[in-house]
């Protein structure tokens, strides 16, 4: 671990309220600052709102204001969506804050003095909506922007250009030899892969004529900087870059930018190369996470189906859904949202498992310990499963933490608490009440305390208010709230002889509503007609019988998983075929596959597939296989079978 963690996220767009996925991001990095901090790394982190540039001027338009109120009154809400998330940023930065103003205005004069930037001609095509200029060649089929695939201006004038081009080599060697530094690894394929063309300089300037709203470029009147180049800045302009020398060598570079995938460029190229030309050391790490989508959509304006992180903390709670958004997103890849996942999850995870627990321990503390412990008592045989479960959550978590995979720290403490709620009706306290079993009782009440004690430590940064809450309900105190992350894993730290609190149920279940007769009617029409269209489909199929059919029972025996591509590396002396480590659900297992003509290892790792899970092993070229990777194959071409949204791997396919 380094010795120090700035973690940052974007700098969002105030040109509309914030919405589920900036909240994501946001507490995530929260998750990983409120960690660190518990680590005792000194750790600072930075979120804020760019504010400049055309979408913003767009809005002030729309709303009948100036820019600059555009940006005070949507800023508030953004500020107080941190707050009711209960997010601990160190710094909030605005990028029209004098303090950043001023710096990248120097920072702008010292690249045109040094040749860095320079004036030219420019002809090109100009996407509103993205605010960025391609070249021809790098318009998409049809001559529309290649990102969002809208018509294009085409523009002729003076611009001013940063000499980006002429890092390309030095980036590319950078991103090879640091693979930490784009993270996770499919994303630097696809950096890599952006760098494979020619790099083009970047314009950096915007006529006045067309967006006044930005910062003056100090070396020309006439123009504004390009929104990109101002917003970027923030990360370094926050923490003393250019004005504060012992601020900035205390917290630069970065240990993570949090981006969502959709800014990977402007991050992986744009910024190292401008701090490369500004002579600044590059930040650590880049993590791109992936897209939260409502159901199976993109969420949009248009579509209306934004989520609204301030309805969802009213309805359900702060922590759940710090919870939900953690658990459910396998970091890197896209997730799904629905009010249902949610449901489930909460219901499973927090109510069933976690809360359920927390009551029954407490309760019978209660009842047949008179409200405390009186003794700390040491495992027994009996505990061993529990103490291991328990100790593993903790290496987990810590282990996760340093890799980006939080989800699987998340998922092994609610395994340790399954374990907890094993044992504790294995165990049956209330039956050892009965029998006046007193030394046994203690210690199954005990240890199941213990288990919550530090399991409570471990979800203390995804949900402080409700673990604050039961670690006290458990009798810590004052400081002892707050776990500590190197020692929680000690068994035995529950202190004994304080009085355990009766708490209300810490995550009711959230029951589902009733189905409205309507609701059910049409449920039973679709399923009518979904009825009705596969038997048309299967006439259809029927009639020129190229392929045997097969009755559903045949079908099923066919064992159909999701699993996660956990490694990928050739095997020798057969070009064609990949050794591949999956994971299916807690399973690993080994796979060869014969698709290394069509996939390289880096291509494939991280990737959710979907395998037989049930195939006699085999062994090929003297390396075992224990299973198979479903592929189209359509002539000398060959393509994964993947999943249309994000899902665990171990989920059943069929
Ligand atoms: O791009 N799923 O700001 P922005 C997950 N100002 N995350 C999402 C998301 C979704 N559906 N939608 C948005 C900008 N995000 C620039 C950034 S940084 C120097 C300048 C999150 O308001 C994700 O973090 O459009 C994404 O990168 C960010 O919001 C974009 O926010
Ligand atoms: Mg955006």
């Amino acid at each position: 671990m380094s010795n120090h963690f700035y973690v940052t996220t974007p700098i969002y767009y105030v040109n509309d309220k914030p919405h589920i996925g900036h909240a994501y991001t946001t507490i995530l990095a929260d998750v990983l600052a409120r960690y660190h901090r518990l680590l005792d790394v000194p750790t600072w982190f930075l979120t804020g709102t760019d504010e400049h540039g055309q979408k913003v001027q767009e809005a002030a338009v729309k709303n009948g204001m100036t820019p600059q109120e555009q940006c005070d009154t949507t800023v508030v809400r953004f500020q107080e969506l941190w707050q009711k998330l209960e997010i601990t940023h160190d710094d909030f930065i605005r990028t029209t804050e004098e303090r950043h103003k001023t710096i990248v205005r120097k920072a702008l004069q010292d690249l045109y003095d040094r040749g860095e930037i320079y004036g030219a001609d420019y002809e090109g095509w100009y996407c509103t909506p993205c605010e960025r200029f391609f070249m021809e060649k790098d318009l998409a089929e049809g001559g529309v922007c290649p990102d969002c695939k809208r018509a294009v201006n085409k523009l002729v004038e003076k611009n001013y250009f940063f000499r980006m081009g002429k890092y390309q080599q030095w980036l590319v060697e950078h991103i090879e030899s640091h693979p930490e530094f784009i993270q996770p690894a499919h994303r630097r394929q696809e950096t890599l892969g952006f760098l494979r063309q020619p790099l083009n300089d970047l314009c950096i300037s915007r006529p006045k004529s067309r967006l006044s709203w930005g910062i003056e470029l100090p070396f020309d009147a006439n123009y504004v900087t390009y929104v990109w180049f101002d917003a970027l800045m923030n990360y370094v302009t926050a923490v003393g870059y250019g004005a504060d020398n012992g601020t900035f060598a205390k917290w630069w570079p970065a240990s993570y930018h949090l981006i969502g995938k959709d800014i990977l460029t402007t991050h992986t190229v744009y910024w190292p190369t401008m701090l490369k030309a500004l002579g600044v050391e590059l930040p650590r790490s880049i993590f791109a996470h992936g897209w939260w989508l409502v159901g199976r959509d993109k969420m949009s304006k248009t579509a209306g189906n934004a989520v609204n992180p301030m309805q969802m903390c009213e309805q359900y709670g702060v922590d759940a859904f710090r919870y939900f958004l953690l658990a459910e997103m396998s970091l890197g890849n896209d997730a799904s949202f629905t009010e249902e996942a949610f449901t489930n999850r909460y219901n499973s995870d927090l109510a069933n498992d976690l809360g359920n627990l927390g009551k029954r321990v407490i309760s019978m503390v209660h009842r047949f310990l008179g409200g405390k412990f009186s003794a700390v008592v040491k495992p027994g045989p009996e505990e061993a499963e529990l103490e291991k479960m328990t100790t593993i959550a903790v290496d987990s978590m810590k282990k996760h933490l340093a890799s980006m995979q939080l989800e699987r720290g998340i998922a092994d403490a609610l395994a340790a608490v399954r374990e907890g709620n094993r044992y504790f009706d294995k165990m049956a306290p209330w039956a050892l009440a009965k029998q006046g079993k007193t030394e046994e009782l203690q210690r199954v009440l005990y240890s199941s305390a213990e288990c919550l004690r530090i399991v409570s430590g471990l979800l203390y940064p995804v949900m402080p208010g409700k673990m604050a809450e039961l670690r006290r309900a458990l009798g810590l105190e004052g400081a002892e709230v707050e776990p500590h992350l190197e020692t929680l894993g000690a068994w035995g730290g529950l202190p004994v002889g304080r009085a355990l609190t009766d708490v209300p149920p810490l995550f009711p279940r959230i029951e589902k509503p009733e189905e409205s007769p309507e609701a059910k009617k049409a449920a039973a029409e679709a399923a009518k007609a979904a009825k009705s269209a596969k038997k048309a489909e299967q006439t259809k199929a029927s009639a020129p019988a190229i392929v045997e059919l097969i009755e559903i029972t045949d079908f099923t025996k066919v064992s159909l998983k999701t699993a996660k591509i956990l490694a990928a590396e050739p095997v020798p002396d057969a070009d064609k075929l990949l050794k591949l480590q999956i994971e299916i659900g807690a399973e690993k297992r080994q796979i060869v596959s014969g698709i290394a003509k069509f996939y390289t290892p880096e291509q494939l790792v991280g990737r959710t597939v979907v395998v037989v899970a049930n195939l006699k092993p085999v062994v090929l070229r003297g390396v075992e296989s224990q299973g198979m990777l479903l592929a189209a194959k359509a002539g000398k071409e060959l393509r994964l079978v993947t999943l249309d949204g994000d899902l665990p791997s171990g989920a059943g396919v069929g």
